[in-house]
């Protein structure tokens, strides 16, 4: 009777045991899960997808050679965490030759967690800052004018609605917009 009891004891105290070892792994297993998804949090990534041109008129006159028209872009924002980029609105620059043509807003807006966010943006480009002292007469009549386009989004990756991280993801395209067909080609990001 008395090592029966003994016994039973015993078993349940290995229970418990085995009960508490079990619970310290599978937290220790969830928190090396934890630390590995926060250290794995990347920059997300963001291009230009494809631009369209629209209202295109170049001037090639000596004296006063000008450019102006419409971009349509379409951004993406590749998000390769396991949580959501949300980011805050931003602007879009494009610039010729170093000098400032045009500016759009990137719309704040979220990334779902390993996925990609489109949005568009639209752009009003014009030469009126460019000194027509400068190569604008001689690219307009080469027919290729070259574009580049940066924008930086900030934001926060969001890992399962507690742990929050700031980062952020820059943009720097080049283009060239073809006067004659007026389409873009040679589209490259960074
Ligand atoms: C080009 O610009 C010149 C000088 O500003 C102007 O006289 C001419 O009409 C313009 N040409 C076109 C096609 O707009
Ligand atoms: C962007 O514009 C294209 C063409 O106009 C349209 O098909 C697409 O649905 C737009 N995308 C978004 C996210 O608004
Ligand atoms: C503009 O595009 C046309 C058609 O693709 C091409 O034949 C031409 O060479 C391009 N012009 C320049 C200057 O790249
Ligand atoms: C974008 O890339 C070009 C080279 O391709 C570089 O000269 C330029 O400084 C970059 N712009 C920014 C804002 O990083
Ligand atoms: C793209 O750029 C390269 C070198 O700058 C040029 O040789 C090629 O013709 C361009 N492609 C198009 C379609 O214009």
């Amino acid at each position: 009777m008395t090592t029966g009891n003994k016994d039973e004891r015993r078993k349940r105290k290995m229970k418990c045991l085995a009960y508490i070892v079990a619970g310290v792994i599978a937290q220790t297993l969830i928190i090396v899960l934890f630390v590995l998804l926060v250290m794995r949090i990347r920059n997300p990534k963001v291009r230009l997808g494809s631009v369209t041109v629209e209202a295109l008129s170049v001037n090639s006159s000596s004296s006063s050679p000008s450019f102006s028209m419409k971009l349509n872009a379409e951004v993406t924002v590749k998000n390769t965490n396991f949580g959501h980029f949300k980011f805050d609105s931003s602007t879009a620059k494009i610039s010729y030759r170093g000098v400032d043509v045009g500016e759009g807003t990137i719309i704040k807006a979220r990334a779902k967690a390993r996925s990609t966010k489109k949005l568009n943006v639209t752009v009003s480009v014009s030469s009126s800052k460019v000194s027509t002292k400068s190569l604008l007469g001689s690219d307009i009549k080469s027919g290729v004018l070259q574009l580049n386009s940066h924008a930086k989004l900030s934001g926060k990756i969001h890992l399962f609605k507690i742990f929050k991280k700031k980062k952020s993801a820059e943009m720097n395209c080049t283009m060239e917009v073809n006067t004659t067909t007026k389409a873009i080609q040679n589209l490259t990001c960074k």
